[in-house]
């Protein structure tokens, strides 16, 4: 296989990340979240990310702002999706290019987690801890399993806590 190009999106790539969306899910609603996304303030150009195949857009993640609230406060982590990869590219790895890629972009922001919700023996494999463990849940209608998180920054979530997501991730739902 080509290399893949993972790079921060730009505007000239939002059809094709629509394509991307609308072929690795069965409805409109991740791409929709995207398109909402990206006019939200919790939107980082940086952390929207398209991996290339042979110049094609071929992937997509984006890792937004989201509020992680605690005993001690309220603060902001990132939460990662929708993610997506082509369905006739798919099991190639290039997923975990571009989880890899995300994490390693967002360490030098300075944020002090990633939350993630769904698939959590996938996410798992690039250190996702399951979020139950650390006494974090989140708003979202899933099960305690399907959330998991990454610390950025030893003991953020040792109080535990809750990932806030915006309302409009709750159309996937
Ligand atoms: C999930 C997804 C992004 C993975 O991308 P990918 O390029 O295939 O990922 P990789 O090649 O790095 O890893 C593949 C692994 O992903 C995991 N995976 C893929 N689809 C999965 C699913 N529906 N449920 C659980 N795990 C899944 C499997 O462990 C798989 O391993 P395998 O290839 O040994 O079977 C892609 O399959 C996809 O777009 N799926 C549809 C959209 C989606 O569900 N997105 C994630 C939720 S936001």
């Amino acid at each position: 296989m080509q290399p893949i190009k993972v790079r921060a999106e730009v505007a000239d790539d939002y059809r094709a990340i629509d394509v991307v969306n609308l072929s690795a899910f069965e409805g409109e609603a991740e791409a929709q979240l995207v398109d909402e996304l990206r006019k939200s303030d919790g939107f980082i150009p940086d952390l929207s990310l398209v991996a290339e195949l042979n110049g094609r857009v071929v992937g997509h993640v984006v890792l937004s702002r989201v509020k992680l609230k605690t005993s001690q406060g309220n603060s902001e982590i990132l939460a990662l999706g929708p993610m997506s990869v082509v369905p006739s590219q798919s099991h190639r790895g290039i997923g975990s290019e571009l989880i890899e890629a995300a994490i390693a972009r967002a360490k030098p922001l300075c944020y002090a987690a990633i939350a993630v919700a769904g698939y959590p023996e996938y996410y798992q494999r690039f250190g996702f801890k399951p979020a139950k463990d650390w006494g974090l849940s989140c708003n979202l209608p899933i099960p305690d399993d399907a959330l998991t998180a990454m610390e950025l920054k030893d003991g953020v979530f040792s109080g535990g806590g809750e990932v806030e997501y915006p309302e409009m991730f709750k159309a996937l739902f």
